[in-house]
């Protein structure tokens, strides 16, 4: 048996979306990817797969589960089988399942992870005999305990310096690693030499890859390890593996240049800083770390070219934007950089700057009112023109909906000129919308046809041909419906639900049920991945219920900036409902005439509730 526990953590670390993106080509629209499905002959794309829920499905077949699930249907494989392929594709290992005898396999990747350990531990070691690098390190106010923390070392000025430690100095490995580089005469020498070494560590602590840095002058200033089968560039990020505490501490993320920066902002206290390495911010960057925290502040030099950088992280930034994140700009004074301005400045003035950094929403607006004259008609059109490619990209409603009217009032357009401009509205009538509603005119329901959730993405971005689905009439979902696909959207929200009101008559309520339970038992749920919960309920019916209600809100999520209120409406009615039964139950014994005292007492008690709840105008159809 692999343990769930194993399952889970897999299920975090990868993500469904590159698991299927190794066997299709997904494309992306809105939130969500498509793709034709591999599992019925079609030519539309009704295979869909959502990062946010972890979870496939496909809209003409019906398939549907998790990155395992996927793997075991595409490959054929066993769950066993699929579990380990994934694990081997993440570098993880699936722990022994008992059976004695059987040596743990010995994957490619283990070597190459060896290798660089090695090559580490030798940098760290020579370190200690390379005065000139210590008091390089030193000069630049870097204490011992912060090298150390960081690991960072000191490759030797040697052609073969590595051989020392690695004896099998001409294995093919260590060429894969990025350790050593074969000339045009099959001659053999170490990439990194004299220089200052930095270990680039991957979200396991694992070392992938190093950044090594000339002592004073010299070019390159950085040399980094090629992108080998351990090290992708644009999709790890320097310093994280020892940031991940202090991020979810500080409730946000810096996200800088430098490996300096890091180490030197780590110095001063500010120890939830993570740096890219050499590449610009990429959506998988700011993936990663919506999966940490959900305030990321990006870190520039105030110069030119840090308001460049500036704007290319903010343009892979606007598909990653939620409506619960927060991301904002620290632009610093023109001659800094972070490792410069926190030795000036202080950690707490460092601190002061991130927390009040320029949101995302106001950076873009500025740029792209400075570079169109507004005092003219023509300007105020090129705005607007600017403006369509990139917040036609924010998928976030609320956010996408702030844009659309500032750039609605800075055009002096109405709101709906500008969607109309941006083709976020047709001319057409609405699609009908997956409705959460009863006809409950005094909730906050009614609010939800305001927001424009389900114009995005534009009509053109939609896989045709798809199945209709929202046509014809379907049935409202239950109460427990309405909570179970809220809790699919925040599991953590389960922690509040009193289990005694949940009926068990429905398999939403049994789900429910099974969820809170596991809660009770001091489980932690898959945060936000409807493909973790029902991995955790694989081979019970729960499964199955989770899927249906995982496929209906892959095509439409209730909208971010009203679930709270959904959710405690549904609660309320929840508890208006186990009044109507207990009061049903006490009526139908006075007509027998067995009502106690007690009971009496009890029943006018419910009657004066549920006066309560009604008249908070909450619960009409009490
Ligand atoms: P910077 O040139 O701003 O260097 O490059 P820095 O971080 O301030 O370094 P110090 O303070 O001079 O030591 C920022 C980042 O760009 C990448 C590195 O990741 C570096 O940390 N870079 C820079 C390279 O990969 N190669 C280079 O030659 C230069
Ligand atoms: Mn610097």
């Amino acid at each position: 048996m692999i343990p769930q526990s194993f399952i889970q953590d897999l299920l975090a670390r990868v993500d469904i979306v590159d698991v299927i993106e190794r066997y299709l080509p997904l494309k992306k629209a809105g939130a969500n990817y498509f793709a034709c499905c591999p599992f019925h002959g079609e030519k539309s794309a009704s295979f869909s797969v959502s990062p946010s829920k972890q979870f496939y499905h496909c809209f003409g077949c019906g398939v549907h589960g998790s990155a395992v699930g996927f793997l075991m249907e595409y490959s054929g494989l066993s769950f066993v089988e699929a579990v380990k392929e994934l694990a081997q594709q993440v570098g993880m290992q699936v722990p022994d399942d008992g059976k004695p005898g059987q040596a743990q396999q010995h994957p490619a990747h283990d070597k190459l992870v060896d290798a660089m350990a090695t090559a580490a531990r030798f940098y760290r070691e020579q370190l200690k005999h390379a005065p000139e690098a210590v008091n390089y390190l030193k000069r630049r106010g870097l204490s011992g305990e912060i090298a150390a923390r960081f690991g960072i070392g000191f490759a030797p000025d040697e052609w073969q310096g590595l051989q020392r430690v690695l004896p099998d100095y001409q294995a093919k490995h260590l060429a894969e690693a990025g350790l050593v580089i074969d000339n045009d005469q099959g001659k053999r020498y170490d990439r990194f030499r004299h220089r200052i070494m930095f270990p680039i560590h991957d979200r396991r602590g694992r070392i992938i890859a190093f950044g090594g840095r000339v002592l004073d002058s010299g070019e390159p200033k950085y040399l980094n390890s090629p992108e080998t089968p351990l090290f992708e560039k644009g999709r790890e990020l320097y310093g994280l593996f020892l940031a991940q505490k202090a991020i979810r501490d500080a409730g946000f993320a810096v996200v800088v240049e430098g490996y300096m920066d890091v180490v030197a902002l780590a110095q001063f206290g500010v120890d939830n800083a993570v740096a890219t390495l050499g590449t610009a911010t990429t959506p998988h960057h700011i993936n990663t770390l919506l999966r940490h925290t959900d305030r990321i502040v990006f870190c520039f030099d105030g110069d030119a070219a840090g308001r460049r950088a500036a704007w290319r992280a903010l343009e892979n930034a606007l598909e990653a934007l939620r409506d619960d994140t927060t991301l904002a700009f620290l632009f610093l004074p023109s001659e800094h950089d972070p490792d410069s301005f926190v030795r000036s400045a202080g950690a707490d003035a460092f601190r002061k700057a991130a927390a009040a950094a320029t949101p995302l929403a106001t950076v873009l607006l500025n740029e792209l009112k400075e570079q169109c004259e507004l005092d003219s008609a023509e300007g105020r059109a090129r705005l607007v023109h600017e403006a369509k490619p990139l917040i036609t990209r924010i998928a976030a409603p609320l956010l996408r909906l702030q844009l659309v009217k500032a750039i609605a009032e800075a055009s002096e357009l109405t709101q709906n000129e500008v969607e109309q401009a941006f083709g976020l509205k047709s001319a057409s009538a609405p699609r009908s919308r997956f409705n959460a509603t009863r006809s409950d005119k005094h909730s906050a329901h009614a609010d939800f046809d305001r927001f424009p959730t389900d114009d995005f993405p534009p009509a053109g971005f939609i896989p045709r041909n798809r199945p209709p689905r929202n046509t014809g009439r379907r049935k409202p979902p239950s109460a427990i419906g309405t909570l179970l696909r809220l809790v699919l959207q925040h599991p953590n929200w389960a922690a509040r639900l009193p289990v005694d009101l949940i009926p068990d008559d429905s398999p939403e309520g049994r789900a429910l049920i099974a969820i809170i339970d596991l809660i009770s038992l001091g489980e932690t749920l898959p945060a936000g991945g409807i493909g973790g919960l029902m991995e955790r309920f694989r081979d019970t019916p729960h499964s199955d219920t989770l899927a249906q209600l995982g496929a209906e809100l892959l095509d439409t999520e209730f909208d971010e900036g009203i679930v709270e209120l959904m959710f405690e409406d549904t609660l309320r009615k929840l508890q208006g409902d186990a009044i109507t039964r207990e009061i049903d139950q006490l009526l139908a014994l006075s007509k027998e005439d067995t009502l106690s005292t007690t009971d009496r007492h009890r029943l006018s008690e419910l009657l004066i509730e549920k006066r309560n709840l009604a008249s908070a105008g909450k619960v009409s159809d009490l």
